[in-house]
């Protein structure tokens, strides 16, 4: 029995800016994960084509979303940050798992039938297909850990699945080359060349709401800027926009349950939580029977001290575009390695003359 040589692998697209509920959500997990693993963190713009075709600044995307990994403490020296176009190797693994995925589970995506709305007759077969190019980025290195959020739980149980047919129907091929691995998954004994991904969609990241309605999520595309903090905010902009941060007149509660049906109030103690590394219930233990009035100055000194050098680092680092590219090229040239290597062992698996 062996087992997969542990690799953190995550993706985020290159789409409107990071605010808040990314950081939180994501990119803050990230940084933690490298501690104790080898990670590859990707900027997804072959992804970003899916939804709409033409980009606005599509260089200036992927840099920003780069600058804010580096800014954020991602050591693109240790680990691998990349964009996912530098590295053929995702596209053409992913052609492979069209040809393994089935019609029958791609329908059964709901972020597909999200994102294609009423009219899927003119939804592009890019976004249809989006979840096999997922699971191609993350198996073209054989990765067994993604952080990802609740919404990716779906893709990464395709990414399995596409990953269990391929084992089994190569079974045969894979056994003589020497390059799998004995694994159970459940009960079942399989010889895989693909590992079974793991999400790690746990940890302390709250879902971060918007500022002005705390049943929606943050989300780049409210047209309210005022909803959301950007990673990219001064210490100006943060500090007025949670002053304006839509509250209830009540005092907090000293427990936990007391958030139930105040869903600002709730997420203002919970990006609190998130922003000092405590729970819910010890920051209430602080704040419980205080107005907003004591709390939200308190927020906003929080959110400076830790987001204000990640914001100065990530403006410092847009300044020279040069140094951000420098960074993508080595993360390419390193990925793509790795890659070729997957893809000559699938290319000799599946049989084509090389
Ligand atoms: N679909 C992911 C999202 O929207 C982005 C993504 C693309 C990704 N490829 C990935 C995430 C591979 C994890 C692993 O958040």
């Amino acid at each position: 029995m062996g087992e997969f040589k542990p690799l953190v692998f995550s993706g985020v697209q290159p789409t409107g800016n990071l605010h808040l509920g990314n950081y939180l959500g994501a990119i803050r997990k990230f940084v933690a994960l490298q501690e104790n693993n080898d990670c590859m963190y990707c900027v997804v713009d072959l992804h970003a084509l899916t939804a709409q075709l033409v980009h606005d600044d599509m260089p200036a995307q992927i840099r920003s979303i780069t600058a804010a990994f580096l800014a954020a403490g991602i050591d693109p020296k240790q680990h691998i940050v990349f964009n996912q176009s530098q590295v053929p190797q995702h596209a053409e693994l992913a052609w492979i798992f069209n040809c393994v995925a089935r019609l029958g589970w791609m329908n059964r995506m709901t972020q597909f039938k999200d994102k294609a709305g009423k009219d899927r007759e003119q939804a592009s077969l890019g976004l249809y297909a989006y979840p096999s190019l997922m699971a191609a980025d993350i198996l073209v290195y054989r990765a067994t850990h993604v952080p990802v959020g609740e919404d990716q739980k779906q893709h990464l149980e395709l990414t399995r699945d596409i990953a269990m047919k391929f084992n089994i129907d190569f079974m045969d091929k894979i056994r003589p080359t020497g390059l799998g691995i004995d694994i159970t998954v459940g009960e079942e004994p399989v010889h895989a060349y693909f590992p079974m991904v793991e999400p790690l969609i746990d940890g302390p990241a709250p879902r971060v709401m918007s500022f002005k309605d705390g049943t929606k999520k943050m989300s780049k595309s409210d047209p309210s800027d005022l909803s959301r903090i950007n990673l990219m905010d001064d210490a100006d902009a943060i500090s007025r926009k949670i002053r304006k941060a839509k509250t209830d007149p009540d005092a907090l509660p000293s427990e936990v349950d007391g958030l139930k049906g105040r869903p600002e109030a709730d997420n203002l103690v919970g990006i609190f939580a998130a922003l000092a590394d405590k729970t819910k219930a010890e920051v209430l233990g602080e704040f419980g029977g205080q107005q907003f009035s004591v709390f939200k100055p308190a927020l906003v000194d929080l959110s400076i001290e830790v987001l204000a050098p990640i914001s100065a680092e990530m403006r410092r680092l847009m300044a020279d575009p040069s140094y951000i590219d420098s960074v993508l090229r080595d993360g390419g040239a390193r990925a793509r390695e790795r890659a070729e290597k997957t893809m000559n062992e699938v290319r000799d698996i599946i049989g084509f003359v090389r």
